[in-house]
């Protein structure tokens, strides 16, 4: 089909990923997570050693940085230097570093070219997500969504992920903690002009999919 960009932001534990890795597996779409951009840096930073508090040294990793990412939605794979750290980057040191990377502002530049530049190559339809892709990455997107849920929603799903097994306190620190450091530099609470808002705390998997789904039919 035609080239189609699909944006869609939300805070952490909205389900903005899984959410979006299925519309994109729908839509036979290809599929960006830009958080695991975000991921990668950070775990490649704590690997060589970059001291987090000093943005001129992030913004030079982020530059240097040899990352990939698959864009298939049925093949969730990053790598850095050829190292699979698909799975790494999930680790919860790399989620308690990775505000630092988001917050560097000369860092987040080259994440969002790197991510234009993916956009654009992909030549065809493709959902990306992230926190600032309906504002920064893709603010002409043909489609962008801002995928929200109630504070209690989203703990509730980031715990159910997590296994049950962190504490309120740490699921809290986590959720809300982290949203809130990243909310210094992007802001994905509130949607900007023309962004379609979805509500998703009281909607299941497929019911959400279905409100992704319909907007992005009104507009195609
Ligand atoms: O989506 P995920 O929780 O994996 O994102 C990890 C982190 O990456 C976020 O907490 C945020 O600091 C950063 N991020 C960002 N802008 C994006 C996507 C992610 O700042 N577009």
């Amino acid at each position: 089909g035609k080239p189609l960009v699909v944006a869609i932001d939300g805070p952490s534990g909205s389900g903005k990923s899984s959410v979006s890795r299925e519309t994109a597996r729908r839509l036979h779409a290809a599929y960006l997570d830009t958080g695991a951009m975000y991921r990668a840096v950070t775990w490649y930073c704590l690997k060589t050693g970059v001291a987090m508090q000093e943005a001129a040294e992030v913004e030079k990793a982020s530059r240097e940085v040899d990352l990939q990412i698959s864009t298939h939605p049925d093949h969730e794979q990053v790598t850095v230097s050829g190292t699979d750290v698909t799975q790494a980057i999930r680790e919860p040191e790399i989620s308690s570093a990775v505000s630092a990377v988001a917050t560097t502002l000369g860092a987040r530049a080259e994440l969002i070219r790197r991510q234009q530049q993916i956009i654009a190559d992909s030549g065809r339809r493709i959902v990306a997500e992230g926190r600032d892709i309906t504002t920064v990455v893709a603010p002409d997107a043909e489609v962008r969504i801002l995928l929200t849920a109630s504070e209690e929603a989203r703990l509730r799903r980031r715990g159910l992920q997590l296994g049950g097994t962190q504490s309120q306190q740490d699921l809290h620190n986590q959720v809300i903690g982290r949203d809130a450091k990243d909310s210094t530099v992007v802001s994905f609470h509130e949607a900007a002009d023309g962004v379609f808002t979805i509500d998703s705390s009281d909607l299941d998997f497929e019911e959400t999919i279905e409100a992704v789904l319909a907007v992005v039919r009104r507009a195609a």
